[in-house]
């Protein structure tokens, strides 16, 4: 059996056509059935459902054998035990600084200012201000970033940003791009010497369908 993890959403979606390049498919739904064990029309294949923070520790762990994750959290989790064979090149967007928009990021770097920075992405902001010589002190938070700015929690973010209208309707504006940001797959070192054939066999069948 090869399990594969993913999180519901938009990497369950995105990853759909290449098992389908792979000949798999996913016969429940995510969005319908509360069982978080699917079946394939593979008898040998099984997609686990895990939130998506969780995907690097199933895989790492063995609890399964495969996974797709975004790059910001395979940087925030580390890659111990696992190899990270391919870049999918989906769910694309980018890691962003923002601050309110009449918060003068320019001014306050050039000042010397400590800032505070509010973000789920402690280990990718903590190098990208190191990086940059800029002294920050770090909150961490799990989600709605965004709210950080407008309460007086921190001064700027460092978020996901794709369309940008998440940052709109909070009156942010992006200031810094931190980096790029696809999801990629993971694969169980310790499987890949186990399965070898089908593991090998599944990502050649994804990297000939990775969209453009
Ligand atoms: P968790 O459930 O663990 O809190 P999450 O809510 O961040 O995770 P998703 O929103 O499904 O999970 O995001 C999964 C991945 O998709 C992220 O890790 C990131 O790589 C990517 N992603 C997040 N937001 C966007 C977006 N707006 N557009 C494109 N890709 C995104
Ligand atoms: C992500 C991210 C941003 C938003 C950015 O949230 O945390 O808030 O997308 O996208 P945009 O630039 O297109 O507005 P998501 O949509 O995944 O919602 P979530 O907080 O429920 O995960």
């Amino acid at each position: 059996m090869i399990t594969l993890a993913l999180s519901k959403g938009r990497i369950f979606e995105e990853t759909l056509p290449l098992l389908k390049a792979a000949g798999i498919e996913v016969l429940d739904n995510p969005e319908t059935s509360r069982k978080l064990i699917l079946a394939t029309n593979s008898p040998d294949v099984q997609v686990v459902l895990v939130r998506a923070s969780d995907v690097p520790t199933y895989v790492q762990y063995g609890g399964a054998d495969l996974g797709v994750a975004g790059r910001d959290v395979l940087i925030e989790h580390g890659l111990d035990g696992m190899y990270q064979p391919l870049d999918l090149n989906i769910a694309r967007c980018r890691m962003s600084v923002a601050v309110r928009d009449d918060f003068d990021y320019a001014a306050a770097i050039k000042q010397g200012s400590r800032i505070r920075v509010a973000t789920k992405y402690t280990q990718i902001a903590r190098q990208h201000f190191a990086d940059k010589g800029v002294h920050v002190d770090l909150i961490k938070l799990y989600g709605s970033m965004e709210l950080a700015p407008l309460t007086g929690l921190a001064d700027a973010i460092v978020d996901l940003v794709s369309t940008g209208n998440t940052l709109k309707a909070n009156h942010l504006i992006e200031v810094e791009k931190v980096m790029e940001i696809s999801s990629r797959l993971v694969v169980n070192q310790a499987a890949l010497k186990l399965k070898r054939e089908p593991l090998r066999r599944m990502i050649d069948a994804f990297a000939a369908a990775i969209p453009a």
